[in-house]
């Protein structure tokens, strides 16, 4: 089978990086992990991609004038490793709109609240201050606007009494790690794809997010 090409955006902690490059290594995930980029040199992403030789690199922002230039350099870079797919995976930056644009159904972000639910940071006090009796992931293409795009699928979770931020994100971690790689594993297998009318799946629109199952399957 041909395996996908994948570039992963990161800027801390890599977990999800990790679950990606563990279900690459188990062999159950076809794809070729082909670059991980980083706004942040010292982050834990890039030094979990040295480990596992992957390609690595970091910009930093504050060498370029301005977003864009920055953004145009970054994906520069990403281009040559010839991705059909990028990936952020705690991307800690908003993205200029041109790359944007350019990337299209070809780049997915993974975001840690039910969207449309909780846009943006904080998501799970968030989640914790409405009185939510669920919580959980989603992964969605990429458009312009920040944690908006169409939502291809989701996890949840339970809230329940004497939950804490810490908590939630801590149990959430372990779902949207499945759910990840779930996602990408349909990508490769070329049974998810975006057009003008949605999501696509097995050929037929999606009417809502795909969930993920107790034993990680999406359906
Ligand atoms: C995750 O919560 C992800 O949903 C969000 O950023 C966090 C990244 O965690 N976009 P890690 O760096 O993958 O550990």
């Amino acid at each position: 089978m041909t395996r996908l090409r994948v570039a992963v955006l990161a800027s801390g902690r890599g977990s999800n990086l990790q679950a990606l490059i563990d279900a690459r290594e188990r062999g159950d995930l076809p794809i070729d992990l082909v670059a991980v980029g980083s706004d942040r040199p010292n982050c834990e992403a890039l030094a979990r991609a040295q480990r596992h030789g992957l390609a690595g690199f970091a910009l930093r922002p504050r060498d370029f004038p301005d977003r864009a230039s920055f953004d145009r350099a970054l994906f520069e870079r990403l281009a040559e490793h010839r991705p059909a797919l990028i990936v952020l995976a705690g991307f800690m930056r908003i993205l200029d709109d041109e790359p944007v644009a350019a990337w299209t159904g070809r780049m997915i972000n993974i975001h840690p609240s039910l969207l449309p639910d909780y846009p943006g940071l904080g998501t799970h006090a968030r989640a914790l201050a409405a009185g939510d009796a669920e919580h959980g992931a989603s992964v969605h293409y990429v458009i312009p606007a920040l944690d908006s795009g169409p939502v291809i699928a989701q996890a949840r979770i339970g809230i329940v009494a004497g939950d804490t931020p810490e908590s939630l994100a801590q149990r959430l971690f372990r779902r949207e790690h499945a759910l990840l790689v779930a996602s990408v594993r349909l990508i490769a297998e070329g049974r998810i794809a975006l057009t003008p009318a949605g999501v696509q799946f097995d050929g037929a629109t999606l009417d809502r997010p795909l969930q993920l199952s107790d034993d990680d399957e999406l359906a």
